[in-house]
């Protein structure tokens, strides 16, 4: 990884994840960068600014009111020459003023007299982190453009378990390198769909799967990273959007393919991870539908539409990637839905592997056969993924190009 001469700030507020800053503020001095410290009076009760300093070789910044700053602007200087601020960890609390544009300590100010982009990586107890005015002051921080990483899922120091603990420095550190990534998708407008779908039975139950989303939504974080403008068509998930994402929310296929066909005329890529659901009841009951004693139910199912070879079908229309979920025969079944849906690429792997687990093994299928790109967390491949479309795309454009009365 490298961040030669990138200068970034790194923000410490008040959480038990203090002591995982020093590790990132190693990592990225390791990887090149220069890194200008500044804690808050919270930060300076976990960890101190002693092994900041010794750690990043500069004065570490603490005060607002220092006098060693000399025009006493030390809140507009700080940031001023630099290409990123990160807060990490950043609270609940650090969250909310930052929402409110609190400016009432040195860091606080300085992220509000900001020009550089901003990213926050949260830690904080998993009560807090659900917490509605936490969720809100998130949602509004998201709109204004900042990126927020994590913070990922299990134990805590308190001793509960859910989401909370801040991210692991080294995922922190691969999202900043995305950041000044070169931008293999710059320019490039990506479509993808995401999530199950639901499809109504009677006012109160629906037909769905098992998917979580994770796959589509880490495809839709790493195009983004890449610099890509990306649209997510996503059906109902319990995941945050990733940062920069325009996010269409939808429930059903038919809605899902509604929302596809208005987005995908201005797409240059469309990924198809959704699992969307084949078929559909003919009819959604009215009203609840009644038990009758000793009788079963049998309800008519019509197929969907399939999405993803409509688009694919489409004249001039952008490359298409499919996902094959298969539970046998990965290979042959992959190439066989790669002809069938007539797509360049299909991403294919073992559903009973996959499903709403973090980590996944995949391997592409296009013309020129199989790339394995082995088993790891969902962002990493997603990350490789991302690469092979980007090398696609390149090759596409060097032929004649979309529209172009093919
Ligand atoms: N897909 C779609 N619309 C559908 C069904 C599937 O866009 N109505 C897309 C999925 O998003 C995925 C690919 O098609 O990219 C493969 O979906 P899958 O359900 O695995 O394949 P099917 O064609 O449904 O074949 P089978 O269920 O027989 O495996």
């Amino acid at each position: 990884m490298n961040l030669q001469g990138k200068r970034i700030l790194l923000g410490v507020t008040g959480g038990i994840a203090a002591y995982k800053s020093a590790v990132l503020l190693r990592l990225l001095v390791k990887a090149g960068a220069d890194v200008r410290v500044v804690m808050t009076a919270a930060a300076q009760r976990f960890i101190t600014a002693t092994t900041m300093q010794a750690l990043s070789g500069q004065k570490v910044w603490t005060d607002l009111w220092d006098e060693g700053v000399p025009d006493g602007m030390g809140h507009i200087e700080l940031s001023r020459d630099r290409d990123l601020i990160v807060v990490a960890p950043a609270s609940a609390d650090f969250l909310a003023r930052l929402a409110t544009g609190l400016a009432d300590d040195l860091l606080s100010t300085v992220c509000a007299a900001r020009r550089a982009p901003l990213f926050v990586a949260p830690a904080m107890n998993v009560e807090m982190w659900q917490n509605r005015a936490t969720r809100r002051a998130v949602a509004a921080l998201r709109a204004d453009g900042v990126s927020v990483v994590g913070p990922d899922a299990g134990e805590q120091a308190c001793g509960e378990v859910g989401d909370g603990r801040m991210s692991e420095p080294e995922r922190i550190l691969d999202a900043i390198a995305g950041f000044f990534a070169p931008g293999l998708l710059r320019g490039r407008r990506v479509l993808i769909t995401a999530g199950p779908t639901e499809e109504p039975i009677d006012p109160v139950r629906v037909i769905t799967n098992r998917s979580s989303g994770r796959m589509g939504y880490a495809i839709a974080q790493a195009a983004c990273e890449a610099g890509a403008d990306v649209t997510l068509v996503s059906g109902p998930v319990a995941l945050d959007s990733p940062a920069g994402a325009r996010r269409v929310d939808v429930r059903t296929a038919e809605q899902m393919f509604e929302a596809v066909r208005r987005h995908v005329p201005d797409a240059d890529v469309f990924i198809s991870v959704a699992a969307v659901a084949d078929y559909r009841p003919r009819r959604m009951a009215e009203q609840k539908i009644k038990k009758t004693e000793g009788g079963g139910l049998t309800l008519e199912m019509v197929e969907n539409p399939d999405i993803l070879a409509h688009v694919a079908a489409m004249k001039g229309g952008p490359l298409c990637v499919g996902f094959a979920a298969e539970s046998e025969n990965l290979a042959e079944n992959a190439q066989a839905k790669r002809l069938r849906k007539n797509v360049p690429l299909i991403a294919a792997n073992l559903v009973q592997e996959a499903l709403g687990a973090e980590t996944n093994a995949i391997t592409l299928y296009d013309d020129a056969g199989a790339h394995v790109l082995g088993s790891g967390a969902k962002i990493e491949l997603a990350r490789k993924l991302v690469s092979h479309v980007a090398e696609m795309l390149a090759t596409r454009s060097a032929t004649p190009a979309r529209g172009a009365g093919s």
